[in-house]
């Protein structure tokens, strides 16, 4: 999906109409979801904090002017996403709250006035709070039973977050029981919530291991952690290094503390980790120096953070302010700014990717942001140079908003130097010199060299071998570089000729007869290979795994799937029609499809890989069974097998599985304590079936 465009926020909340507001409403919600899920549920953020910040804040202000917008579906209610489907679920005891924030120290005092107003204290009077950094991880709640660790969950949607206690079990610093404390009873319950967070370093190491292996790069240290816990296997989440701070109480029995400090202090008894930053003030000032203070270290941190959380010290008192929608009300999250700085563009490069567009990449004065030395910024596409007038030698402003890929946020017009060069954007590719054009409506110039572009073959390769493709282990990215220079690889089915060159791989630089025997025998597992992999690693543009999947099972062979793109370049053809008859093809994909196959190098390369593997055809969903294009939705726990393999089963039988339920719905399969999706179906009437009542569909249809 391409970036959502914001809505426009940019008219005042006083002046909309009750509808207006109710239509913003709407929108905002909408997007706020759709974040919401890019960050948790993808673990892939569009926006930076402060862009997601806006959004929540326009939408609490366009609540508190127009209450009756305000609804049990608003995401000012929710917190975080729903889990996502391929974990267990775990109903938090008590629930994962979120926090308030506050962005200046005006919000800060508001908060402890508000806090002293509730208590009914004295303006003056002193008030104990804790100041701890807010570390910007995935929170988590770990169960103890009798000392033992029995569960572990992600926050979800703060009632029910995803059964992760698998892969927790194989981190090394969380504990999997509780230290025996001499003078106090093992706590028969002890519910710990904290965050768990890569370090800078560790996140940096990681990417290059992703990016030498082909694999995508995660965005920043957040992602890198929720994306190594989110791991079917667990092998993999015990490999990345993995940290835990503690910071507060879920459900506890047996044990209980005057105060949050106190309550640190046993933490800290008990094994965890907790964050040596945390201080305990008494003032606003105290509170706003501390901030201060850990402001100044951050840079230097090994971890990275987003704020400072002040906390109620006191039990008693966090227990008389309670909490308001969702957050507690003796708690707030104070945020850094997002970090900024100056430096000169030096340079505008193209970058040429796999389809042949062209990105233009600042080449910047080396400058530190927050710590990390950023050289290099992405200015997206050609229209984005002219938006921001961006020239070179022109000093801009740097912004680092928890992502570490930076963004240039202006160019400081006024600092602009007499011998800055407005830049041309090339209308040759700067590789192979080939046309570079634009279409029109489209943001994208694209080389039209193809495989003639060393580039473009170079980033075609990659994609050849990346994980969704051939997954060839030991052949990475940095492989097919080198490999690519020496003149060993052009095409792909070069990389099969590759096992006769063993010899040769073995005296290269850091390899040897064992990882080129390794290697070779990588390459030749994957001779016989799903026709999906095949038709997705060539790269056709716009067509991903879902796709090719949808023409692997439709056209069932390669050179079938060929014959019918040359022939479909009729648009008044049956083979056109068969083509965007397929769901989810549409013209737009239909031409890539065509030009792609209309290429005679890129039809040689495909005879050419046909010589050197034998794609192994999908099996055909039964096209004459009851389900045969409805779509249907699984909700609640299925007893007779696995979500996953439901869903499978109904795929085999020619139906499509979506996650919720519409009235598109065509039916929905209820195994037991299904929720409100069981509900909602009701309400729509759409047809509710028994786990009983499909498992016998399904053995009559599958037999
Ligand atoms: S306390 C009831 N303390 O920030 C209080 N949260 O924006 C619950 N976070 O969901 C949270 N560092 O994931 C607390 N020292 C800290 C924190 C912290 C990071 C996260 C946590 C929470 C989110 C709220």
């Amino acid at each position: 999906m391409s970036k959502k465009p914001l809505p426009d926020i940019s008219r005042k909340i006083d002046d909309l109409t009750s509808l207006e507001a109710l239509a913003l409403h709407d929108e905002l919600a909408e997007h706020i979801a759709y974040h919401n899920q890019r960050y948790h549920g993808d673990d892939d953020p569009e926006i930076t904090d402060g862009e997601f910040d806006i959004l929540t804040r326009t939408l609490a202000a366009l609540e508190e002017a127009f209450p009756e917008t305000a609804s049990a579906q608003s995401p000012s209610q929710l917190v975080g996403t729903a889990p996502s489907s391929g974990f267990g679920k775990i109903t938090h005891n008590l629930p994962m709250l979120s926090l308030s924030n506050a962005f200046d120290d005006e919000d800060v005092y508001e908060f402890i006035a508000r806090v002293k107003r509730f208590l009914s204290l004295e303006e003056t009077a002193p008030l104990a709070l804790t100041a701890e950094p807010k570390i910007d991880g995935l929170s988590l709640s770990l169960r103890y039973e009798n000392g033992q660790l029995k569960t572990a969950a992600t926050r979800g949607d703060g009632a029910v977050g995803e059964d992760v206690t698998a892969n927790i079990m194989v981190i090394d610093s969380i504990p999997k029981s509780l230290k025996a404390l001499p003078d106090s009873p093992m706590p028969p319950i002890f519910e710990v919530r904290g965050e768990l967070y890569m370090d800078k370093a560790d996140f940096l190491a990681l990417n290059e291991r992703q990016e030498a292996r082909g694999d995508k790069l995660f965005a920043n240290p957040r992602n890198a952690a929720a994306g190594s816990l989110r791991q079917k296997d667990a092998t993999v989440t015990a490999r990345r290094p993995l940290k835990f701070f503690a910071y507060s109480a879920g459900q506890i029995e047996g044990q209980s503390w005057q105060t949050h400090s106190d309550f640190l202090q046993s933490l800290t008894d008990y094994g965890f980790s907790v964050n040596p930053l945390t201080a305990t003030c008494h003032v606003a000032e105290d509170v706003l120096a501390h901030y201060q203070k850990i402001g100044t270290e951050r840079a230097r941190l090994d971890y990275d953070i987003d704020g400072v959380v002040y906390k109620v010290d006191d039990h008693d008192y966090q227990r008389r302010l309670g909490q308001v929608s969702r957050a507690p009300r003796w708690a707030i999250a104070h945020k850094f700014p997002a970090e900024k700085a100056t430096t000169i563009i030096e340079d505008i490069d193209i970058q040429v990717g796999r389809t042949g567009a062209l990105t233009p990449v600042a080449r910047l004065r080396p400058v530190n942001v927050g710590g990390v030395i950023v050289s290099n910024a992405t200015l997206h596409n050609e229209d984005e140079i002219i938006r921001k007038d961006i020239r070179i030698g022109d000093h801009v402003v740097l912004q680092r908003a928890g992502d570490v890929i930076p963004q240039i946020i202006e160019t400081i017009v006024k600092d602009r130097p007499a011998d800055s060069r407005p830049y041309e954007f090339p209308t040759i590719c700067p590789i192979c010199q080939s046309e570079a054009i634009r279409p029109d409506g489209e943001v994208v110039r694209r080389c039209t060299g193809g495989f003639a572009c060393d580039a473009q073959s170079v980033e075609q390769l990659k994609h050849f071998v990346s994980r969704n493709a051939f997954d060839i282990e030991g052949l990475g990215s940095k492989q097919i570089e080198l490999f690519f220079e020496l003149g060993w690889l052009a095409r792909p089915a070069d990389i099969f000729k590759l096992i006769d060159r063993a010899h040769e791989i073995a005296g290269l630089d850091r390899m040897g007869e064992k990882s080129a025997a390794n290697l070779v025998a990588a390459i030749n597992e994957r001779r016989i290979i799903e026709l999906e992999r095949v038709i997705y690693g060539l790269g056709i543009r716009q067509i991903g795994q879902a796709t090719a999947k949808l023409l692997a099972q439709h056209y069932e062979s390669l050179p079938a799937l060929m014959k019918a793109a040359q022939d479909a370049q009729d648009e008044a053809s049956t083979a056109y029609h068969d083509l965007v008859n397929i769901d989810q093809i549409g013209d737009g994909v239909a031409a890539d499809i065509i030009s792609f196959f209309a290429d005679e190098r890129n039809q040689q390369a495909v005879l050419d890989l046909l010589e050197e593997i034998t794609p192994i055809t999908p099996e055909k969903p039964a096209s004459d069974s009851v389900v045969t294009g409805k779509t249907i939705v699984f909700t609640g726990t299925l007893m007779t097998s696995s979500r996953a393999e439901a869903k499978a089963q109904a795929e085999r039988l020619g139906a499509k599985v979506a996650g919720s339920v519409s009235s598109k719905t065509d039916f929905v399969v209820v195994g037991a304590d299904a929720g409100s999706k069981a509900k909602k179906a009701q309400s729509l009437g759409v047809p509710i079936l028994s786990e009983e009542e499909w498992q016998k569909l399904v053995q009559i249809e599958d037999a």
